[in-house]
């Protein structure tokens, strides 16, 4: 239904099943990114002529679009990144370096475990991990004891794992570190595609949004910072537009988001951010979620009448994705069958080596759905797994 907004379903006879790696941009996107570099190219906040001052508005109405999209209390504390990557990364190597334990989950992707790795925090020395049970669930008791263990933590968290799809129970994540006192960042780059995000409700600390994944151009993303924290620390960079004032003496910074934001920022991609949340709030999370759950049911029924399949996980705690083998198959070789056959979906260990290696496995095949895909889409796959299972066989 609304295949027909977004280009790429005229121009290719892809069935895209890969939105957990990033999603397909509507024409609105598309065109603002046109708009940009053919009509106002500039620079933003620094130059004052007509077209650099159009792009430092559109690039500041972006912020202003997802400061109320996830209802921040003031748009300092949305500071503009290359994505949830970098927003992790970020705040590893500045504010969080303070903190004597890190605590993250089983499901974390590599890019939530190897900013902590390479600040030499290793199991167990400055990183603890939150186990999971047989359904892959978060265990909140292993969670409490490690909180007891060592309050005033560091919590690093995703939302919804991108190898399972499983959701994480993030409001009683938080409420329960901050009993702990400790300090909670979420890893959103799967939430903003299947879910709304109300950081005041949630009293989330830092929350990482990733643009590209949620209908928006790639190379950009966002941090959000509860604005207690945005005097406490210094950016992890520095440079252009990050100063107020400087001398060969010394430098001062400028306050929230700009002493954040330093060097040219990807300007198109920003305004394009702004416009995936339009399009999301035009076509609203309600409608995303019935459309959603309904194929997301759909898929779970009909891969589950295929023979041999494993899975890892329930769908009743987990949304929009589908990690499965079969018995002495291949995930690879399911991979190359499914790509001759036009079907886009993911292979491999999706960036979460740990639990794939808790699980003794190498990997899966990833079946990852957003709200434009339907049930033609979900035929077209089943009948092209069975057609590569009977090649396997
Ligand atoms: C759960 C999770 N965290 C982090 C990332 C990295 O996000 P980005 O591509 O915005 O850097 C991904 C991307 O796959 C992800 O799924």
């Amino acid at each position: 239904m609304f295949k027909k907004d977004f280009p790429f379903f005229a121009n290719s006879q892809t069935v895209y099943l890969d939105n957990g790696a990033t999603t397909q941009k509507p024409k609105s996107v598309i065109n603002s990114q046109i708009e940009y570099y053919e009509k106002y190219c500039a620079n933003t906040h620094r130059s004052s002529f007509g077209d650099a001052n159009k792009a430092t508005t559109k690039y500041e109405e972006s912020r202003k679009i997802l400061k109320e999209f996830i209802n921040a209390s003031s748009k300092e504390e949305i500071i503009f990144t290359k994505g949830v990557t970098e927003s992790i990364n970020f705040i590893a190597s500045s504010y969080a370096k303070k903190f004597k334990t890190v605590i993250i989950s089983s499901l974390e992707h590599h890019s939530n475990i190897v900013p902590w790795h390479m600040q030499g925090r290793t199991l167990g020395a400055g990183l603890e991990v939150v186990n999971c049970d047989e359904n892959l669930g978060f265990d909140f008791a292993h969670f409490e004891e490690l909180l007891k263990n060592n309050p005033k933590s560091f919590v690093s968290v995703t939302h919804i794992s991108n190898a399972f799809g499983i959701i994480h129970d993030i409001r009683r994540i938080i409420e329960l570190a901050h009993k702990y006192e400790s300090v909670v960042l979420i890893d959103g780059a799967q939430s903003l595609t299947h879910t709304h995000i109300d950081v005041q409700v949630l009293d989330v600390d830092f929350f990482a949004i990733s643009g590209h994944k949620s209908f928006g151009p790639t190379g950009v993303g966002a941090l959000y910072i509860k604005e207690k924290y945005l005097e406490e620390f210094d950016p992890y960079q520095t440079g252009g537009a990050t100063i107020d004032k400087v001398d060969y003496a010394g430098s001062t910074l400028l306050p929230s988001p700009y002493k954040f934001e330093a060097g040219t920022q990807n300007i198109a991609g920003v305004i394009g951010f702004g416009e995936a949340l339009k399009f999301i709030s035009h076509v609203g999370y309600a409608n995303i979620k019935t459309i959603e759950k309904d194929v997301y049911q759909y898929l779970d029924l009909k891969l589950s009448e295929l023979p041999n399949i494993i899975f890892y996980n329930k769908i009743e705690n987990s949304i929009a994705s589908r990690s499965f083998n079969f018995k002495n198959i291949s995930h690879d070789d399911i991979g190359i069958l499914l790509d001759k056959m036009n079907i886009a979906v993911r292979v491999g260990h999706h960036c979460a080596q740990p639990i794939m290696n808790k699980l003794g496995i190498k990997g899966t095949i990833r079946v990852s759905l957003a709200f434009y895909n339907d049930y033609k889409d979900v035929d077209r796959l089943i009948e092209s797994l069975k057609k590569a299972l009977s090649m396997l066989e």
